[in-house]
């Protein structure tokens, strides 16, 4: 009896020794994701080549930098595409937590980009766009509005006539196809004649160039519009060698403090509009995926015009 009595006491401690150690090696055990103390950002940019984007990653580091649980990984694709595919796999490889992209191309970039999400990892598509539905959440400006304000800006610019160049963005892009089209809906039934266009895939040495070629063969071009703000810049500095920018109007679009908004306050363009880099938001959304938020699949940021006449107030929003 006395040895079973023995028994049982130290079977009791044994039980309750053993629960009390349980419990404080809880502390110490491996976290759950919710609480993980360290997130890896891949961040994967299609080139560092424009203003723009330097822009987008200071962005990003600056949104970055309020949270010290994150780190974030840049890579530069430098405008080419099977260097981006390679980033993504990359990142893929390493196992970083989220990835943000900011593709050169949609459809070449779509694959490697549902690869990842259906690996499990977060994928945020800044700016331009992949196809299908294969990623996390999508932040950007809404291009085709833009287009069309641009258009309708245009059309009461001039009048309601005149010959235009159009300097498009690279067309496998989502943002050129979408100020295209939004712009030729915004001069429709107007008298605007698009006199020349020309894909100049964002780089203002193209646009020069294009624009060199559209000056050697109209004698009379009342406006530029160029799908971004370099592209109005290299059709300004063509013009100007050929004497003519003063006969021009520029239009472009982008509208940074350092660029489209300085030259319109330099009087070089007579409109920017905005293209923000989504770069503060894609952090914040970031951080909502980690804390386990939900977030809406599709973000769209807002845009504002700038002009002489309200570029020192903080321009003016487009309307809905
Ligand atoms: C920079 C850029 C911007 C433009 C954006 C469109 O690469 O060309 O000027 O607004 O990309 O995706």
């Amino acid at each position: 009896m006395k040895k079973l009595l023995l028994l049982v006491l130290i079977v009791t401690a044994l039980v309750f020794t053993g629960c009390a150690k349980k419990e404080t090696q809880s502390v110490n055990e491996p976290q759950t994701p919710a609480a993980k103390s360290k997130w890896v950002i891949g961040m994967s940019q299609c080139n560092l080549g424009e203003p723009w984007r330097v822009q987008m990653n200071a962005d990003v580091r600056l949104a970055a930098e309020k949270h010290p649980e994150l780190q974030v990984v840049f890579k530069d694709a430098q405008n080419d595409t099977l260097k981006q595919q390679a980033q993504v796999e990359e990142f893929i490889s390493a196992g970083v937590d989220l990835i943000i992209i900011s593709p050169k191309e949609a459809a070449p970039l779509t694959p490697v980009v549902a690869v990842a999400f259906e690996k499990g990892i977060t994928v945020i598509v800044l700016d331009r766009r992949v196809l299908g539905d294969k990623y996390t959440c999508f932040i950007g400006a809404d291009n085709k509005k833009i287009g069309k304000s641009a258009g309708k800006w245009i059309v009461e610019k001039l009048g309601g006539k005149g010959k235009v160049v159009e300097l498009k963005g690279l067309m496998t892009t989502t943002p050129g196809q979408d100020r295209h089209s939004g712009f030729r809906d915004g001069i429709k039934d107007s008298g605007i004649e698009i006199i020349f266009e020309a894909d100049m895939k964002w780089l203002e040495p193209n646009a020069r160039k294009e624009m060199e070629s559209a000056l050697a063969r109209f004698p009379q071009i009342d406006l530029v519009y160029a799908h971004n703000d370099p592209g109005a810049h290299g059709a300004y500095l063509a013009a100007q060698a050929a004497g003519r920018e003063k006969d021009i109007i520029f239009v472009g679009i982008d509208g940074l403090p350092q660029e489209g908004q300085a030259y319109v306050k330099q009087g070089l363009m007579s409109a920017s509009f905005e293209y923000p880099t989504g770069g503060g938001e894609a952090i914040e959304t970031a951080m909502k995926l980690f804390n386990g938020d939900t977030i809406d699949k599709e973000i769209t940021l807002k845009s504002r015009v700038f002009t002489k006449d309200n570029v020192d107030a903080g321009g003016e929003w487009l309307s809905e």
